[in-house]
């Protein structure tokens, strides 16, 4: 299999086996004020992320310094009252009260999947929440309940509109699950950037050059060299002007329309966030019987797994599957986490009274 990220220098990175990652990962959610339930499902996403991605994402334990950082300063409410402010057959929307985005967006894809059950599609909007992690897998909370789910949120102002140098628009990430007969789901799981930022740091500290089509230094030009866009880039966006299309879109469906804040506003400051978020469940057999929509998808999947590789003896991949695989190397070898990442953790875990097992 052909690696999508470089392959990653063990002396940046320690092991743990993923029982130590995941109840590390409750601990601190706990430490923090969060519920038993808000816990779960903290620990069980950035389990997930820490499973699947490389740690220059920055979608695993790293998350915590922003989690308390911005408890302690009110941006984040653990155990926040979560409020359905507007319900119909296959919608709602939620007010999430500043709540953990991961609990929140967990809240309102099962709002969804419960909805879809009844009228074969749920679309639940989230609004005033908070970074919800990675958004494959609220869409996996759908696929792993037999729905077909898309998950998708707006972000800080990272994307500058095609032809400018500012940014306006968020990385505005999608999720998209598929359940499988008898195999773990295909999951879509992408920022509508190229890149982002933790990437380009580590490939810094690596002392790496960088493709060009990445990000733009802060006065517009393109570079390899990443000590260029450490300060005041902007993320560049997939496909040129048509991921710039859908970011702008996603902002319209998670931001505008779901009465969260939009644009240049959104997650600004540290302690008001207002982040949206829009989840999707469908129900397969509303369109068609199960089996009939899984023997279908298998005979994509066949068609997409015979065509030619360009070189000789390369794997074509389904989306989703790197990662899959990652988990399954991951699952048998340890989690890698940044060295840096430990050693920031440990004083945050003593402060909050909680066992550091790093
Ligand atoms: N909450 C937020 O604000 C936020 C913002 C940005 C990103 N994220 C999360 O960060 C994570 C990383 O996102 P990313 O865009 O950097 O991921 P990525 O660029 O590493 O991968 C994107 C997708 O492309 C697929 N892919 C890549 N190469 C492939 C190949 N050769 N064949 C088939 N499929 C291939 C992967 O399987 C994956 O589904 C995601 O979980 C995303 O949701 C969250």
């Amino acid at each position: 299999m052909k690696e999508i990220h470089a392959p990653l220098k063990e002396s940046l990175i320690r092991r743990y086996p993923e029982p130590v990652i995941r109840q590390f990962a409750k601990d601190l959610a706990l430490g923090l004020g969060a519920s038993d339930e808000e816990a779960d499902v903290i620990s069980d996403g950035i389990t997930t992320a820490s499973l699947w991605w490389h740690p220059g994402q920055g979608q695993g334990l790293e998350k915590f310094f922003r989690y308390y950082r911005r408890v302690r300063n009110g941006g984040y409410v653990p155990r926040a009252r979560l409020t359905w402010v507007a319900e119909g057959p296959a919608y709602a929307l939620l007010e999430a009260n500043k709540a953990f985005g991961y609990h929140a967006a967990n809240t309102a894809m099962r709002r969804a999947i419960d909805l879809a059950g009844r009228a074969g599609i749920g679309i639940v909007g989230v609004r005033n929440s908070n970074h919800f992690g990675i958004a494959g897998y609220h869409a996996k909370t759908a696929a792993e309940a037999g729905f077909i789910g898309i998950a998708m949120t707006n972000a800080k102002a990272e994307m500058a509109p095609w032809g400018a140098k500012t940014a306006v628009l968020g990385t505005n990430p999608w999720g998209w699950a598929v359940p499988r007969r008898g195999a773990y789901p295909i999951i879509l799981d992408m920022a509508l950037t190229m890149s982002g930022i933790g990437m380009i740091a580590w490939a810094h500290r690596e002392g790496r050059q960088v493709p060009d089509d990445l990000a733009l230094t802060a006065d517009g030009r393109r570079t390899t060299n990443p000590a260029e866009l450490l300060e005041g880039s902007t993320q560049l966006p997939i496909g040129r002007a048509k991921g710039y299309g859908l970011s702008f879109m996603t902002d319209v469906l998670t931001g505008v329309l779901m009465g969260a804040k939009f644009g240049l506003s959104v997650f600004q400051d540290d302690t008001h966030f207002d982040v949206g978020h829009v989840m999707i469940a469908v129900k397969i057999d509303a369109f068609m019987p199960r089996d009939r929509f899984f023997d279908r998808l298998e005979q994509l999947v066949a068609e997409v797994k015979a065509a030619a590789p360009i070189t000789p003896g390369d794997e074509i991949l389904l989306p989703g599957e790197a990662e899959q695989r990652r988990m399954q190397e991951r699952l048998a070898h340890g989690i890698p986490v940044d060295a840096e990442t430990v050693e920031k953790l440990r004083p945050i875990a003593a402060d909050l009274g909680v066992p550091f097992p790093l």
